[in-house]
């Protein structure tokens, strides 16, 4: 039998998001009662430091491995929990190209700017092209965006035009993120019912949704 799903959480540019949209969905699928866990692929260890504060993301258990081994790990905690999700560093180091192949879905925090909508169709090209072997199904997503915002509202354009798939929900620029931070916690944990919860939620079952539709048994 196949084990858990696998999800990499890859970026375009620094202070995307990464590491918020991880533990958010990891918190809410831990909440829901599933048994996710995250591995900390990042050598600045976020998750990690994360985890040791006061709330340690409501139990959701943290493992580290930045190293080309991270498939190894990823797949061995993939027997035990679901979904395993790996917060990478960026797409250039050798540990995320790893996570990226052996990922059931590869989600790509987009943080809309207006200075960099090539840089940033360039990137994506560099990210997604080349990948050997199966098709990568990769999603992107709006993180830190101002809600009606004109120029959230031109690169999710952009995205699409370019064929770079995108999900409906954004993760709006919110101080709850944060907030829940400062105490190892999401505002799923911290605000069940505030806003940022309720776009975390949307957003999960939208990652659920394509997780279903992505996934192939692992060969082996
Ligand atoms: N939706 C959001 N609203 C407000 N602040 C956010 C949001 N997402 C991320 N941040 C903040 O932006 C900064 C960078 O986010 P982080 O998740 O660490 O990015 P990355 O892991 O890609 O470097 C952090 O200070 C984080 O708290
Ligand atoms: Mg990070």
């Amino acid at each position: 039998m196949a084990g858990g799903a696998i999800i990499a959480v890859a970026t375009l540019k620094g202070g995307s998001g990464k590491s918020t949209l991880a533990s958010c969905l990891a918190a809410h699928w831990r909440l829901a009662g599933g048994q996710p866990a995250l591995i900390d692929a990042d050598p600045q260890r976020s998750l990690v430091r994360l985890a040791r504060r006061e709330q340690a993301l409501a139990g959701v258990p943290v493992i580290e491995n930045s190293r080309g081994t991270v498939v190894a790990t990823a797949r061995e905690e993939a027997f035990r929990h679901s979904p395993v999700i790996v917060d990478t560093a960026g797409f250039r180091t050798a540990a995320t190209l790893a996570a990226m192949t052996v990922a059931d879905l590869v989600i790509v925090p987009v943080k809309p700017s207006p200075l960099d909508v090539d840089v940033m169709l360039d990137t994506a090209d560099a990210l997604f092209s080349g990948q050997e072997g199966r098709r990568l199904k990769f999603r992107c997503v709006l993180t830190q965006t101002t809600r009606d915002s004109v120029i959230a509202r031109h690169i999710r354009s952009e995205l699409a035009g370019a064929g770079f798939p995108l999900f409906e929900s954004e993760l709006v620029n919110r101080i709850a993120y944060g907030e829940a931070a400062l105490f190892g916690a999401t505002p799923s944990m911290t605000e069940p019912r505030g806003a940022a919860a309720r776009e975390i939620a949307a957003l999960a079952q939208e990652v659920e949704q394509a997780l279903s539709e992505a996934r192939v048994p692992h060969e082996s």
